[in-house]
């Protein structure tokens, strides 16, 4: 998507869609070009306000120009009290308003001039994040064009703004495309292969291992999970590196189960239905990769991840299978579904090696995570503040959802084994903290923060301007976090 300037007057715009966003009890203002004697003729406040139309966030008008303008329609959009989380949800449903159109040019009439380089970036974001589908496998006549080109009036031109913002906009939406193809298309060698393709320039591949070099390694928890899938489970470790020097280090880990079936202890049908999500981790740390490798923060950043299938065969690991893990501890295995943890902890020993200031995971881990706090907010876990903080502030500013949770040591004796050192389930009950403290077992490094994110990484319905699918959530988050560390 190109995001240009004018200087022109917007009743001019000969664009598919002029969009004029609208704070509530400034109608009237907001339209005084377009209500021009040239133009409307005062007509349009009129029309706006019989209908009802008073600026409310998540409300907009429509009219055709008819000759009025030349731009083919006019969307009135409310940005309620105009606030830069306002103008954020606003701009996310023109994007997604004009995606149903079908609208390839879009401009945009902002209520103020003076917009700061973040505020104008959050709206651009959000603008992409509406206009998003992922229809590739509909037929032609049933696909609606994406904007490709966003044209602000009444906004001073901002490089820094736009560049940010479609370098963010872009690794999001590299995550959904990645979460939204199916499983056939998206398995263990294809997702670290688009991993590898970001290779070039700040960033190399610092190892991609497959089946054999992994059991050499000894990740006896990737190898557990992945030994039953014919396709069968990688390892990828990629860095970005500051040519400016770094200021801080950190390591972003994923869980890359590219299709979750429950192995032997096998889902029903409604709950592997969507399991192809199961790699939204992994997507969102290739995601953020691509978004920093485009924005060059100062800060060296290695991103890891485990990409496994799986699946029941008579390969598979099994209920009561005691796995040596990369770490040298043995877990016993009490459920073949709760596999996530496993792949992790052989990733999260693998990136303490590395010695990072601090280490972040993101996981699509528990149901549990999105029994207690549904589809918008992930569920992140940290014995230590100040990361904790950072993230949650980084979240609130990108307008993602994400909620602090307990990790307390009096919940340890539901993950004690009776053979081995610890297992993989620890009951229903606080089934998201339990998952967060077998995982804390296996980094060492002082500052970690772990991040549920199964209720907000796939949307089983349509929420605010999010389509159904994948969401690409904390891509954002985590490069604006990534961005303050390195200033
Ligand atoms: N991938 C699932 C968790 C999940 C559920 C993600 C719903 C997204 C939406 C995970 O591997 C899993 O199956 N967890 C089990 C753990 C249990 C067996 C201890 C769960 O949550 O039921
Ligand atoms: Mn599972
Ligand atoms: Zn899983």
């Amino acid at each position: 998507m190109r995001t240009t300037f004018s200087a022109d007057r917007a009743a001019k715009a000969t664009t598919d869609v002029l969009a004029v966003l609208v704070p509530v009890g400034r109608l009237s203002g907001a339209l005084a070009d377009l209500d021009a004697a040239d133009a409307f003729g005062g007509a349009l406040a009129g029309a706006a306000r019989d209908d009802g139309f008073e600026g409310r966030i998540g409300t907009s008008f429509a009219v055709p120009g008819l000759g009025h303008v030349p731009a083919k329609r006019v969307v009135l959009v409310g940005v309620g009290s105009g606030s830069e989380s306002d103008l954020r949800a606003g701009c996310g449903n023109l994007g997604k308003l004009v995606r149903e159109k079908g609208a390839k040019t879009v401009a945009v009439v902002s209520p103020e001039a003076a917009i700061s380089t973040d505020a104008l970036s959050l709206t651009i974001e959000a603008f992409a994040e509406g206009n998003y589908r992922f229809d590739k496998y509909k037929p032609a006549a049933q696909r609606k064009a994406a904007t490709d080109e966003l044209c602000f009036y009444g906004v001073a031109e901002n490089a820094r703004a736009v560049a940010t913002a479609l370098a963010l906009a872009a690794g999001q939406e590299l995550a959904r495309n990645l979460v939204n193809e199916p499983a056939a298309e998206i398995y263990p060698d294809t997702l670290a292969a688009v991993a590898e393709s970001l290779a070039g320039g700040e960033v190399s591949v610092v190892a991609s291992l497959g089946f054999a070099e992994i059991q050499a390694k000894g990740m006896g928890g990737i190898v557990g999970v992945g030994q039953g899938s014919a396709r069968k489970p990688r390892f990828v470790h990629l860095r970005y590196e500051p040519a400016g020097g770094a200021k801080a280090h950190v390591a972003l880990v994923g869980k890359g189960v590219t299709f979750d079936s429950g192995g032997l202890s096998i889902k029903p049908n409604d709950g592997m239905l969507t399991m192809r999500c199961d790699m939204a981790g992994a997507a969102a740390v290739i995601g953020t990769m691509k978004a920093i490798a485009a924005t060059r923060p100062n800060v060296r950043v290695d991103v890891i991840f485990g990409a496994v299938e799986n699946m029941p065969s008579s390969n598979a690991y099994k209920l009561g299978d005691i796995l040596k893990m990369y770490s040298g501890k043995r877990v016993e295995i009490h459920n073949t579904d709760a596999e996530g943890r496993l792949v992790l902890a052989d990733c999260l020993h693998y990136a303490s090696e590395l010695k990072p200031d601090v280490v972040v995971d993101l996981a699509t881990l528990t149901g549990a995570a999105v029994v207690a706090l549904g589809d918008w907010y992930s569920a992140l876990y940290s014995r230590e503040n100040s990361t904790a903080v950072q993230l949650l502030a980084a979240a609130e500013r990108s307008g993602e959802g994400a909620w602090r949770m307990p990790l307390p040591d009096l919940y340890r004796d539901k993950i004690k084994a009776e053979w081995g050192e610890t297992k993989n389930t620890g009951g229903r009950a606080a089934g998201s903290i339990t998952a967060a403290l077998f995982l804390s077992d296996f980094v060492t490094t002082p500052k970690w923060v772990h991040i549920d994110i199964a209720g907000p990484a796939f949307m089983d319905s349509p929420l605010l301007h999010y389509v159904q699918g994948g969401t690409g959530t904390m891509v954002r988050t985590l490069s604006r976090w990534i961005e303050g560390l390195g200033q």
